[in-house]
């Protein structure tokens, strides 16, 4: 069997991580989360930027690594600190897509996504995966669902985690990181032409899983 990577984008809490994470642990992959990394530079921007002249300065400063926990799954070390448990939060949400539009942050962290995925293996989801950063992946997905439906999703997520928040409240980030990363200058949030479209609006995770399960298997017989 061919060793392959899968590239997951699409817009925000379409479900993109909880479907990623189940196929890398049926497929024996490694779930990498994009998502995660551009939090923790937002995370380190928030608590340090009247430090640096600029973001090419501050990133010059930033040492991001990610390492996998049997039980937590993927950790991320920023400058030798775990910083996982502080990338929800609504701060870190509100400023994420703007830290994410600079060149230097994204210089950055695409290098790094591209050096985990060299060797294969990897399910990778985030915005810019099937067309910038392995635009050669074998298995690429498009996932989007009604904002109606991933505000829910996010709400039940952020009931669990003890974040507060209301429907309309995320309904409202939601739509509102969607056109800010849509419309970004550099990598934008775009389908890859030749990713395969999922609108998974009332479909269940198992049954999302099990199409990219088949994809994937499909595409290692090649
Ligand atoms: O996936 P998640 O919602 O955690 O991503 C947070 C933000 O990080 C996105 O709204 C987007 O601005 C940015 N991002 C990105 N490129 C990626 C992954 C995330 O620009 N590959």
């Amino acid at each position: 069997m061919t060793a392959i990577n899968i590239a997951i984008d699409g817009p925000a809490a379409a479900g993109k991580s909880t479907i990623a994470k189940r196929v890398a642990t049926t497929l024996n992959m490694i779930y990498v989360d994009t998502g995660a990394m551009y939090r923790a530079i937002t995370y380190y921007y928030l608590n340090n930027q009247a430090t640096f002249k600029d973001f090419d300065d501050m990133m010059t400063h930033v040492d991001l690594k990610l390492i996998y926990d049997e039980e937590k799954g993927q950790r991320v070390i920023l400058n030798d600190e775990d910083v996982t448990d502080y990338l929800r939060s609504n701060e870190v949400t509100d400023n994420v897509s703007f830290v994410a539009s600079k060149d230097a942050v994204r210089k950055y962290l695409v290098q790094a996504q591209q050096q985990l995925a060299e060797n294969k293996g990897i399910v990778m989801d985030g915005r810019d995966i099937g067309t910038t950063v392995l635009p050669d992946a074998e298995v690429k997905v498009y996932m989007i669902a009604s904002v109606e439906e991933r505000a829910q999703r996010r709400l039940k997520d952020n009931t669990d985690r003890g974040i507060p928040s209301t429907l309309e409240q995320l309904k409202q980030d939601i739509a509102e990181r969607d056109a800010y990363d849509m419309n970004r200058e550099i990598s934008p949030l775009v389908k890859a032409d030749d990713a395969i479209e999922m609108d998974t609006t009332g479909m269940t995770i198992e049954a999302v899983t099990e199409r990219i399960i088949q994809l994937a298997e499909a595409a290692q017989l090649n």
